[in-house]
């Protein structure tokens, strides 16, 4: 038998503590200003997806300060794209990104397409992005779906200490009801119950003394039962082929020069993980070969 589900509460009490908290809360992160460009919301939604906010943020000023619109940033090779990611993680988003300004740029007058549909078609831009994208730089009214929401909505709604690994057709569903019909209101209650999720609702451990939806929540109301679920998914780092990737590509990173595979040797790591790690760069499109066993960051300077 499965347990009872617990009456959700009603949204617009919800809603009115959420967006309250939001109001008085909120970081000030310059993809949120009045001021910032549908690009620039692009750009933050893709690198905030993986990695925090506090790494994001001064990558972000750079880039906006060297591709202030698409068109620049297509304009220059795709290694510098990646060159510039610097150490936020998951480097094929840069090379995504790139993509995506060119797409932008051929298709799209330069611009950031403005509805969900159009979105989706750009290289690497999926239901989250999309998502984000179409209501955060124009006022869409969707439903945007994160990890930090996902969380959020378990714990007050469903009364889980997670959500499933993988979200569920119910979860979704429940998602989407709980956005207010109002376009502008519904942007602001998904940036709010991310932040939420973010600020108080962490996953490991969530202030319930500061939440304002801790009286509606169903998680506490049940006494914070624990996760029963199946194992969720780690972000192993030390040792593994992500890290060893990272570490080559800082290699390319910190030259301007193709770099000769001695070079790469300095990386740390089994000489079969080192040459794995390398062969699947390549693959990726992050790393071009050179003659002579040399390489560099795609499409950079040409080898001397
Ligand atoms: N503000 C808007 N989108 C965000 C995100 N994905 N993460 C954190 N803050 C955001």
């Amino acid at each position: 038998m499965t347990a009872p589900t617990p009456a959700a509460p009603t949204p617009t009490a919800l809603h009115d503590r959420v967006l309250e908290w939001y109001a008085g809360h909120a970081r000030d992160l310059p993809w949120r200003r009045p001021d910032a460009s549908p690009w620039g919301i692009f750009v933050s939604e893709v690198m905030l997806q993986q990695t925090p906010v506090a790494r994001v943020e001064p990558v972000w000023r750079e880039w906006m300060a060297r591709w202030p619109t698409p068109a620049d940033l297509a304009a220059a090779p795709p290694g510098e794209a990646v060159r510039a990611w610097g150490r936020l993680g998951y480097p094929r988003r840069a090379l995504r990104l790139h993509a995506a300004a060119g797409a932008m740029t051929s298709r799209h007058h330069g611009r950031v397409p403005d509805t969900e549909a159009a979105l989706l078609t750009l290289p690497g831009v999926g239901a989250y992005t999309a998502a984000a994208v179409a209501t955060f730089a124009f006022g869409v009214r969707t439903t945007v779906v994160d990890t930090n929401v996902r969380r959020v909505l378990a714990r007050v709604v469903t009364g889980a200490q997670y959500p499933a690994v993988s979200p569920t057709r119910s979860e979704l569903a429940m998602a989407q009801e709980l956005v207010p019909d109002d376009p502008p209101l519904a942007s602001r209650w998904s940036v709010a119950v991310m932040e939420l999720g973010a600020l108080v609702c962490t996953a490991r451990s969530p202030r319930c003394a500061d939440c304002p939806v801790a009286q509606l929540c169903a998680w506490r109301a049940a006494g914070h039962p624990a996760y029963t679920g199946p194992p969720r998914r780690g972000q192993a780092w030390h040792g593994t082929d992500r890290m060893v990737r990272g570490a080559l590509l800082a290699v390319l990173r910190a030259s301007d020069e193709p770099v000769d595979e001695v070079a790469l040797q300095d990386v740390a790591a089994a000489a079969g993980q080192r040459e794995r790690c390398l062969d699947s760069l390549v693959a990726d499109g992050l790393v071009e070969p050179l003659s002579h066993g040399r390489y560099r960051l795609p499409g950079g300077p040409e080898a001397t």
